[in-house]
């Protein structure tokens, strides 16, 4: 199953040179299983031709609202879609769209529907920052619209000291899957960790373990594709961050501890998908130790437990997930961590399991809720195991 499969989404593309990334845009949603309803405004087609839109997405590009034969074309657009997206979208298109003009098929349909609307606005930097671009956005954004930012970035003139630059398409596909998402976590705040923690030797080595952060990233993905606001708290990851969510760099077990707790205050859920370091070096030393002198043993001491100790800042309400990766009795060892942890869910996954653990793209986790009851998940990728994993939340939220 793909995540747009038997959805329709409307592409606008309006008259920037970023409409060639439009193409890349159009490409990647009918891979993730949209059906792809192109619109191009008159000025688009100097930069790019609908025929490149037709072959990439299979179906007619329109163009033209008063093209012979095609008088209802704005209202049927309009109505059979699931999101508007309109990428690029140049200062004139915003201006003309916060007026409610409809004076081309692409303003009109606009006005016509009900579907959500993303926008993608590029142009360069002055014309971003101008002060009637800004206000058009916040009237959109008033409405409703959601605005995505413009990157920093080279733009086609040459460098640019300010946002104006179209984000890429896998940024927009990530936005797109966010609108057209029903959006249950809409105002709630979740907190994920990810990925491992370091723990210094000295200042060139250090300990930590094979954690790679894809769950983590997969979970903090799915909360904001359903509308949350959330905080990444993530060691060195292998891949990279998910769009949207804000992102606290971390190196140590205790600066994770210490992020997790700035966080908890207002939080609805804590999701611990990281592999804190357990033992750290009593005392690390301040200098490369060099292997002349190398010491026999090298004296360990625990790290917190971040979960036990933020056991006093959680507020009643705040639903806590936490993690076991096991090697040996999986289910008996997982009861333990999530009694001894006050947790509400604990996924468990057993480390020897082929396809499971750390660094793949899939899992096999058994969820063990606080009630007893034990669920146990076929194989299956990491954004699929986040997605039922959130479906938990969501009901453990609701009961609340
Ligand atoms: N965890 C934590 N703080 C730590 C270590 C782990 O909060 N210092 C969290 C993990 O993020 C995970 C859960 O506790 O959600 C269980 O982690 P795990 O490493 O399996 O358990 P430990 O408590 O470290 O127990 P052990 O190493 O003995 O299996």
């Amino acid at each position: 199953m793909r995540p747009f499969d038997g959805r329709r989404v409307l592409l606008g593309v309006t008259a920037g040179i970023a409409s060639y990334k439009a193409a890349w845009l159009a490409r990647r949603l009918v891979q993730s299983g949209a059906a792809v309803d192109v619109v191009l405004t008159r000025g688009a087609t100097e930069f790019i031709t609908p025929l490149t839109f037709e072959a990439l997405t299979g179906r007619a590009v329109h163009t033209d609202i008063f093209a012979p034969g095609h008088a209802l074309d704005h209202i049927h657009l309009a109505r059979d879609v699931n999101a508007i997206v309109v990428a690029p979208a140049t200062a004139d298109f915003l201006a003309r769209a916060a007026q409610g003009r409809a004076d081309d098929l692409l303003t009109a349909i606009l006005l016509a529907t009900t579907a959500p609307v993303l926008l993608v606005p590029a142009m360069n930097d002055r014309m971003w920052a101008h002060p009637l671009t800004q206000r058009n956005v916040a009237t959109l954004r008033e409405i409703g619209y959601t605005v995505v930012d413009p990157d920093v970035g080279p733009l086609a003139e040459g460098e640019a000291s300010g946002p104006g630059r179209m984000p890429e398409p896998e940024a927009i596909l990530a936005h797109t899957g966010r609108v057209l998402d029903d959006g249950a976590l809409r105002g709630r705040r979740i907190i994920v960790t990810a990925g491992p923690t370091r723990e210094p030797v000295d200042p060139v080595r250090f300990l930590s373990n094979r954690s790679s952060g894809k769950m983590g990233v997969a979970v903090a993905a799915a909360a904001w594709r359903r509308g949350a606001t959330v905080t990444l708290i993530a060691g060195p990851l292998e891949v990279p961050p998910p769009i949207g969510v804000a992102v606290v760099p971390v190196e140590t077990t205790q600066e994770m501890a210490d992020a997790v707790a700035r966080a908890l205050p207002g939080a609805d859920a804590l999701v611990m998908a990281a592999a804190p370091a357990d033992f750290r070096a009593a005392a690390p030393a301040a200098s490369k130790i060099k292997k002349s002198a190398a010491p026999d043993r090298l004296e360990l001491t625990a790290t917190p437990d971040i979960l036990a100790t933020t056991r006093a800042q959680r507020a009643a309400g705040t639903v806590v997930v936490g993690f076991a990766l096991e090697t040996d009795d999986l289910l008996e060892n997982a009861r333990a961590k999530l009694a001894a942890k006050a947790l509400d869910l604990i996924v468990a996954n057993d480390a020897r399991e082929p396809g499971a653990g750390f660094a793949v793209d899939t899992n096999r986790v058994t969820l063990l809720a606080r009630d007893g009851q034990a669920e146990a998940l076929p194989l299956m990728t990491k954004a699929e195991v986040a997605d039922v994993l959130l479906d938990r939340i969501e009901a453990l939220l609701r009961a609340r």
